[in-house]
This record gives C-alpha cells, structure tokens and sequence, in this order.
C-alpha cells in the first residue's frame, strides 16, 4: 500500500497474526526475544496465581539497558533519540549517545542518594528531558518511578506520594504553560507539609526550568544540576527479573482512592515494544515519531518513552500546548522536525476541527505518513477529518484502545493488514484476545443490520504480557476491581462498553462505569464527589459525565446544600464557584466541573443508590428514562426547573 511518501511493510506482521493463532505463547516468547535479555527465560506464562500473571519470569533483563544502551553498542549512539521542544521554543537534541551518559549520571547521582532496587521515586515533572531521564535512571536501578502528571494539585500529588511511600521527589522550579512560567515546586512542598515527620520523602531533586524563584527546605531539596555535576557519566546496569516492578501509575477508578496500577519490566517491556513497532509500522532509521501525550499518563509512558525508545526510534517531545503561541505549533513541529508518525488524542483533533483546516493546510505536512488516535472513542467525523485534512485524505489511521492497567495496546487496526473504519478499534492485536460479552458472560453477535446493534462489555479473556501485576499494596482490591464481573471466567472486565459491526469489528463506546472521560483524562466521579462533600456547604454530591462535542465528556456535578448552611434556593454564585475552585485546588484544573447544580435532593434508589443514568438525562438534556425504580420521582421536577 502506498501511503505519504513510503510504504507500510505488511508481510511481517501477516505472518505474526498466523503465529499468534497458532501458538500465543510461542509468539509471544518470540516478540520478547527481540529485546536484549541477560538471563534467558525459559517459562513464557506462570499463571498460576491468577488474575496476577508472571511473564518470563526466570529471565533477567534491565529496562534501561534495551532502551538505550543496546542501540549505542549496535553503533546509533549517533541516533537522535529525542527532539526536545521547549513551550518557549527553546530545544535540545539528545542522540542515544547523549541519553546514556545522562541516564547514567542520574542512576549514580540517586545511588548516592541512597537509593536502591524496590524503593519509589515520584516525578513530578513537565515534559522536559529530565522527566524522561529520570524514568529511565530508576529503570535502570530497578526502582519504581510513579509519574504524577504536572496539573495535579498538591493533594493529588500528596496521596500518590503517602501511598507509594516515596523516597525522593523529583520536580522543577516550575512549568511553561500558554507562555506563563508557572511554579511547581510549591505543590511539592504543600503536599509534604501535612506530616513531615511521617513522611518518608528524604529528597527532593529540583531541575531548574523556569529560573524562579524557589523556596528551599535545607538537607532536603538538592538541584538536579549539581548532583549530575559531580555524577560520573558510566554505569553498569544490573539485571533484574523480569517480574521486577518497573512503575506505579496511579489511575482513578470507581473510588475516591486512586490505585497504584503495578506495572513490571519484562512483559511490559515487551508488548510496549512489538505494539510500537507494528501498530506504528515502525521504521527506525528513518521515522520521526510524536506522541503528544504528557508523560504523567499511561499513553505516555508506554508511547513517549518505552515503547519508541526500546525500539531505537526517534521522537519529538514538545513542553507546552497546543495553542502556544498560536494554533499552528503542533503544525509547525511536524514541519520543523519532519514528524513522519503522528499520534495524539481525539479531543485535539476535534478542538483542530474547531479552528478550522486553514491552519495545518498553511504548512507542509508531507513527511507524515500513519496518524494514531488514543485515549476516548473517536466519533467517524473527527476521524474522517483527521484522515481527510492532517493525512491528505490517504494516510492510515489507527485507533488504538488500551488503559494504564492493559499497559499497552490491546485493538487496534494494524496499517496495511486491514482497512480502518472510522471511528472503530477493529480488532484485538496478534496475541491479545477480547470480545464483547452480554450480562451472562455470552459473546454477543455482530450486528446484522435488522435492529440496534447490541452492546456489551469489552473482556480480556487470555492473559497478556504487559497486563497489570495489581494494585500497590492492595492485592483484594485488583481482585474486585476487575476480575469479579466476570470471575467465573476469569476474565479481565475493561469497564468499557462496546459493540460489534455486521463484519465483527470492534467499536468501542466508553465506559460505563463510574470513570468519566474527560478530553482524553481519567477521572473518577467519587473523587470529584468526595472534593466537594469536603465543602462545608455541601452534604451530598453526585457527578456525572455528560456528552461533550469537545472533549467527549464534560462533568456535571449536583450538590445538596447542607441545612446548616442555608436554604438550598438562596445559595448564590459565589458558592458555585468556591466549589469548582475547591475541585480544581483538590484534584486538579482538568477535574474542575463545567456545572454545579444545586438541588434539593438527589435522585435514589429505594436501596439508596443514586441513579446517574438519570442525572446524565437531566445533563445531556434528554427527556428522563425509567424513574419508576425511585424513592421520589417528584424529585425530578426540582432538579429540572432549578427549584
Ligand atoms: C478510553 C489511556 C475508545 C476507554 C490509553 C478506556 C478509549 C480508558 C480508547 C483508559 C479508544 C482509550 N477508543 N476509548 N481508542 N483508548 N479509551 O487508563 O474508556 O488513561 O477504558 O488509558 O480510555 O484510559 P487510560
């Protein structure tokens, strides 16, 4: 197939989907033979403590080593390895020559740090170098780094902190944000402020990055500067089993608590590696990768960092927004850097609808040659858009589904094999099987065309390699959260809807749990209700996520005002407005709600629950279904007319 200026090379992958079929473990065993391994393995699956699977478990590998150090002794120690793009247009170019002095100064320079193999360090970092060093130097060490993406306030940041028990904090003076140099480091030192003597942070490691001013804790705030000054730049790597732990990643989930998703090095390693290399029909002498996502999200950690670099790739990292200084910057990096594979989220592909196919139609984007859509269901118009305007109406694109707790892709249309449908996942990858499954565990049929197509929920019914090894420090907690729905099976419950088309193809639809999904951004309605029952205003909350043209979801937040407060009716704006504050300071800007509503009551179930489906209509503006099931129906005509 002729695409952009190059070929997709098919004939390897065909072959890997017959191997896959016949014999997963045999294929998978053969993707994780194309990384460097020190000890051999010689058991593909032990899975016999099941759902907590372990992949070449006898095998010993270092992360860090097959991410760079391999491709410097292949002789492309000359290789770019990154294309930094400062927000304020400031950049680096790192060659993987580059990259492993840096990552080696780092590993010395937290070995003298006193860290060791199994101790957590927490990133929280924009989208500079030194993030993706700092993963890579406690990879290599075999500590866990748990990234905290820079827009969680300071209470986010503290209760991923307090529940990795963390070490050593490693952030920067503060962050470019649409052109304002905003400070970072004071959330660190609120978020360590609560319990200093509980804490087990010794250190924090500043980068310097805006040059402001900071305010500094003695004996415990260092400058990421002068450690690396007087750290050598030569390490050996050690290493480790391929169970070692590689990092936590927090994620929301159906409760206000975020779960530490517990990722480990070998099969992690390896699905990042081979979904990278085929699904981006990678080619890494010549491809200039970019995957916009912030390395403070699954995407990535799996698509900026592991996946491209274990594969010996070149990538752009860019700092800042979209929008800074203008629309045209992610247009105008594709250019500069000759992006050949583009890979970004649905949300900003609508919001490049928004502002119109002038912009990217005033630049040159013939380099590119494959586009990749991830993070939330991407409706056929934005698809087509993308296709039609940024891929000159031939490129493929591929949708690809996946979660922090699948580790890596799952479905995705492979360039080449199969034609992409808009807005459809298509098909689990070689060696991954899912299906779509009704409320008694039956895989439900493909639609014939006669009646609505059914849908079901999305499974994993085989284990695969980069699957999540648990929740950090709560192994019944992974057992409930997502192998209960259907334990008799033993089947992994995405918490994902979905439904198959008349060729049996795979569209995903959303979760239809209670996680919304906002602009690509995982956030738990519990965790938005708990930041707002936290108001002294407040006595209940309910959130929902409503459909949003724009960002697929917005939230939408009812509150009762507490009696002691004052009458529900006469609370006025300015509470409103506290309380999106209070979210926003609590969690994090992206979880601030669109709406509050104030009601009297909150719609329930005899049994107490609260019925969001009906919250939703109320949102969304639709006619209200079913009310039969609660307590007071009348409840509903408050919440409508706002009285
Ligand atoms: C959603 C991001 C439809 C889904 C990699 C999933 C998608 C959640 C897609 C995981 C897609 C991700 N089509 N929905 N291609 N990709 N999702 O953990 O609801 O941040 O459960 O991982 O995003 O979000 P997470």
């Amino acid at each position: 197939m002729q695409v952009g200026s190059s070929t997709v090379t098919v004939i390897d992958t065909v072959l890997d989907v017959a191997d896959a079929e016949a014999d997963r473990l045999g294929f998978w065993a053969a993707q994780a033979r194309r990384l460097d391994w020190d000890t051999d393995f010689t058991q593909v699956l032990d899975y016999t403590d099941a759902p907590f699977a372990r992949w070449f478990a006898d095998g010993r590998l270092n992360v860090a080593h097959n991410c760079i150090d391999r491709h410097v002794a292949a002789g492309h120690g000359d290789r770019i390895a990154i294309h930094w793009e400062g927000e304020p247009g400031d950049h680096r170019t790192i060659s993987y020559a580059d990259l492993q002095a840096d990552v080696s100064r780092a590993a010395n320079a937290l070995t003298t740090l006193g860290l060791v193999a199994g101790d957590r360090v927490a990133i929280y970092l924009p989208m500079i170098p030194e993030a993706i060093i700092a993963m890579l130097a406690c990879a290599r060490l075999g500590v866990l780094h748990t990234v905290v993406f820079g827009g969680f306030a300071a209470h986010a940041l503290r209760d991923r902190i307090n529940d990795a028990a963390a070490k050593l904090v490693i952030t920067s003076d503060g962050q470019y944000r649409r052109g304002v140099a905003a400070a970072l480091k004071p959330a660190v030192d609120e978020a360590l402020s609560t319990a200093p003597e509980e804490s087990t942070v010794a250190h924090v490691l500043v980068v310097r990055r805006t040059g402001g001013d900071v305010a500094w804790t003695h004996d415990r705030d260092l400058w990421w500067h002068d450690v690396m000054a007087t750290a050598a730049p030569q390490h050996t790597p050690e290493a480790f089993p391929a169970e070692q732990p590689l990092f936590l990643l927090y994620t929301s989930g159906t409760t206000g608590k975020p779960k530490g998703i517990v990722h480990t090095c070998g099969g992690y390693l390896t699905q990042a590696a081979y979904t990278h290399q085929v699904i981006f029909d990678l080619k890494p002498a010549t491809d200039v990768f970019w995957c916009t996502a912030d390395i403070g999200w699954v995407t990535g950690h799996t698509y900026a960092v592991y996946g491209p670099l274990s594969n010996g790739a070149t990538q752009v990292i860019y700092e800042g927004t979209p929008e800074f200084p203008d629309q045209h910057r992610h247009f105008e990096i594709i250019e500069k850097y000759g992006v050949t594979i583009y890979y970004t989220a649905p949300t900003l592909i609508r919001t490049f609808m928004k502002w119109g196919a002038e912009v990217p139609d005033a630049h040159d984007l013939t380099s590119l040659r494959l586009l990749g859509s991830v993070g939330e269901p991407i409706n056929p118009e934005a698809w087509r858009w993308y296709r039609q305007v940024i891929g000159a109406d031939t490129l493929p694109v591929v949708d690809t589904w996946w979660q922090t707790e699948t580790g890596a892709a799952m479905i995705s249309p492979l360039p080449g094999i199969a034609a992409a449908k808009p807005g459809a996942a298509m098909t689990p990858l070689p060696g991954i099987s899912a299906m779509i499954v009704d409320d008694d565990g039956n895989r439900i049929a493909p639609a014939d065309g006669s009646a609505e197509p059914v849908t079901g929920y999305l499974v994993v019914d085989q284990p695969w390699p980069a699957m999540a090894r648990g929740i950090w420090g709560d192994r019944q907690r992974f057992i409930d959260t997502y192998w209960s729905r259907f334990a008799e099976q033993g089947w992994y419950f995405a918490g994902d809807g979905a439904r198959y088309d008349a060729d049996g193809d795979i569209w995903v639809l959303g979760r239809v749990d209670d996680v919304m999904n906002v602009a690509g951004h995982r956030i738990s309605t519990a965790e938005v209700e708990s930041a707002l029952v936290g108001h002294p205003a407040v006595a209940e909350a309910a959130v929902v996520g409503a459909a949003d043209e724009q960002t697929g979801q917005r939230i939408c937040a009812f509150v009762v005002v507490a009696k002691s407060y004052s009458d529900w009716s006469d609370v006025d704006d300015a509470i409103i407005g506290e309380l999106r504050t209070r979210v926003a300071a609590e969690i994090s800007p992206i979880a601030k709600p669109r709406m509050v509503h104030v009601v009297p009551e909150l719609p329930k179930t005899r049994s107490g629950k609260i019925m969001r489906r009906l919250l939703r209509d109320v949102a969304e503006g639709r006619e209200l279904g079913d009310t039969s099931t609660l307590v007071d129906p009348s409840v509903f005509e408050a919440i409508r007319t706002g009285r």
